[in-house]
Order: C-alpha cells, then sequence, then structure tokens
C-alpha cells in the first residue's frame, strides 16, 4: 500500500526544485547575516534529524525484536524504572540543547548590534506602505521608494517603520525579517556581499488585499558605482527634452500632488526619482513602456487596494506620461 505514495513524494520533491529563486532564497545567502541565519536553521536541523533518526532506529528494532510471535503466549518480564537510562535520557536532550542554544544566543545577540552612527555603516529609513515601500538615506539627503540601493560590502543600518498597518520587511537572501509598526522604530543590519546583485523583497505580514504584491528590489552596486548613483541622485534634474513637456504638464495637473520626482521632495505616494532606471513598476511589473500604460489605465486592477487616485486618462495622455516618465532617469 505504502509504495503507491512513492510517486507522489517523488512529484512533491521535484516541484519542491522549483522553490528557492537564486535572488530570492534564503537558502542562498548574500551576505553574513543570512550566513549566519542559514548556519543556525542548518544546527537546528541537524541536530532534529539526529534525534529522530536514533529514535526511529530504536523503535523499528524493539518493534521486531520483541513483537509477539506466532504461537507465543507469554508475558514478558516487567519493569519499572531504571536509574542509569533515565539519567542517559535526560543528560542527552540537555547536552542537544546547549549545542542548539549557546550559538543561536550569541549569534541572536550580535544580529542585534546597533549599527546606526557606524562609520562603517549606511543610514536607511524604511517606511512601509499599503503596498509599497519608502527608502529615505537621511545622511545623504536622499528619498527613493520601490528599489532600495545600497553598496556592497557595507553594513546597512535599517529604521524600519509603517505609516499604516503592519508589514514585515524582509530581504531572504540578505537576511530578516523584521515587522514594519506604526509608531515603533525597528532597526536591525544587514549586509549584501557581492556588487552588481538585483535582489528581491517582500512584505512578510498579511497587510490587505495586496499583501502579495507588495514587492521592492534592492540593487547592490560597487562604492564607485554607489558614490555615482548618489551623485545622480543628489544633481539638479536635467532639462525636461522639448518632446516630454507635454507628457510633463499632465503629470503636473494630475500626479505631482502625491509623486515627488527629486530624490529631495516629500511624497506622499512612491518617490519617482529615478524612476525610468528602476527594474520594475510598482515594484511587480516588469519596466516596460507596455507595462507602464498598463499601471496608468487601472492601477486597481494591477495592485487591489492600493492609494494610487488616479483620474482617467486619455490614452493620447497616457502615451504623452509615459514619454515623461521614461525622462526620469
Ligand atoms: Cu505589507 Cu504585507
Amino acid at each position: 500500500m505504502l509504495w503507491r505514495l512513492v510517486p507522489l513524494l517523488a512529484a512533491m520533491a521535484f516541484l519542491l526544485t522549483g522553490c528557492g529563486k537564486e535572488n530570492l532564497s534564503a537558502l542562498r545567502p548574500q551576505g553574513p547575516v543570512a550566513e549566519e541565519q542559514l548556519f543556525l536553521m542548518k544546527l537546528s536541523l541537524g541536530v532534529m534529524i539526529f534525534v529522530f533518526l536514533v529514535v526511529m532506529v530504536i523503535y523499528v528494532y524493539v518493534l521486531l525484536r520483541y513483537r509477539k510471535r506466532k504461537g507465543q503466549d507469554i508475558i514478558p518480564e516487567q519493569v519499572e524504572g531504571n536509574h542509569v537510562l533515565e539519567i542517559v535520557w535526560t543528560i542527552i536532550p540537555v547536552v542537544l540543547l546547549l549545542i542548539i542554544a549557546v550559538p543561536t544566543v550569541a549569534i541572536t545577540f550580535n544580529l542585534a548590534k546597533d549599527y546606526r552612527g557606524h562609520e562603517d555603516a549606511l543610514h536607511v529609513k524604511v517606511t512601509a506602505h499599503q503596498y509599497w515601500w519608502e527608502f529615505e538615506y537621511p545622511d545623504l539627503g536622499i528619498r527613493t521608494a520601490q528599489e532600495l540601493v545600497i553598496p556592497a560590502g557595507k553594513f546597512i543600518a535599517f529604521d524600519v517603520i509603517s505609516a499604516d498597518v503592519n508589514h514585515s520587511f524582509w530581504i531572504p537572501t540578505l537576511g530578516g525579517k523584521i515587522d514594519a509598526n506604526a509608531g515603533i522604530t525597528n532597526t536591525f543590519y544587514l549586509k549584501a556581499d557581492e556588487a552588481d546583485q538585483l535582489l528581491q523583497g517582500r512584505c512578510a505580514e498579511l497587510c490587505g488585499a495586496s499583501h502579495a504584491l507588495m514587492d521592492f528590489k534592492v540593487k547592490t552596486l560597487s562604492e564607485t558605482d554607489f558614490n555615482a548613483w548618489v551623485a545622480k541622485m543628489t544633481a539638479p534634474a536635467p532639462a525636461v527634452p522639448a518632446s516630454a513637456q507635454r507628457g510633463e504638464q499632465i503629470f503636473k495637473d494630475n500626479c505631482l500632488a502625491c509623486h515627488a520626482v527629486s530624490a529631495q521632495g516629500l511624497s506622499v505616494g512612491p518617490n519617482l526619482a529615478g524612476f525610468a532606471s528602476r527594474s520594475t513598476i510598482a515594484g511587480i511589473l516588469d519596466h516596460s513602456d507596455e507595462n507602464l500604460r498598463k499601471w496608468l489605465e487601472d492601477p486597481q486592477k494591477e495592485k487591489p487596494g492600493n492609494k494610487m487616485m488616479i483620474q482617467k486618462l486619455s490614452n493620447d495622455q497616457i502615451d504623452e506620461l509615459v514619454k515623461y516618465l521614461n525622462t526620469l532617469k
């Protein structure tokens, strides 16, 4: 009977191999925090497997060795209490728990270190909104959204809060996660080892209709590239080309009330500075003119329950707007 389950288990194992995208899996760490967390997972999993195997071996042995045989009708000797055995099976779990507890406590305290103000750390303030992420670099005077740009090899000290309901900030390949709550600033740090990676981030707390769409990206840059990015984000905006000026006017009339286009501007909705260089639109759609049009036509369809209050625009207006938004490099 049981062997019939084998194909099912094989199919399930096969399905599981589809999980764990390189840039989205805690099992493929890209930085020291995620590496330490993975070590703790492997350690406790290893101890659990060891206990499971030992118990199963003894269990199966006893089951076979002492089972009632045909024609046998004796009651075995009844034993109660054995000091040596009882001490042994009390000490073994204590030792196993110590093996898990000592590194867990040490690493947990280490991961709770506060890197804010540390000279080798970059300070980033994360604000979670329904359903997007705002990133502010207070020391650099930059605000952006949906795409977190960080230098590789540097500690990033995060301050995480929420502007509305509870969310959770999670970059599986770098470590985490940490709650984003209104009125409480939670702090933690992460570090990426390699430059030129595009990692995925997620909201990890059920926060409403579009919780599953509350994604963001993390772009890691070399120190030089990061400094160039900072210079670009803080430089005065270049003049809008003539071909995009109609679009700019439409933007001013319809969008500017909520969306700043300069990295210094305060913004109710996602700040759009550098928008054209981002890899996604609204954190979920691949960055293309076609998807941008789709988004502008009906943002509620793409991300139900989001707070974008766009007026119905004509196709022509949307075309002009796309032209303008593409200039926000
Ligand atoms: Cu924000 Cu789930």
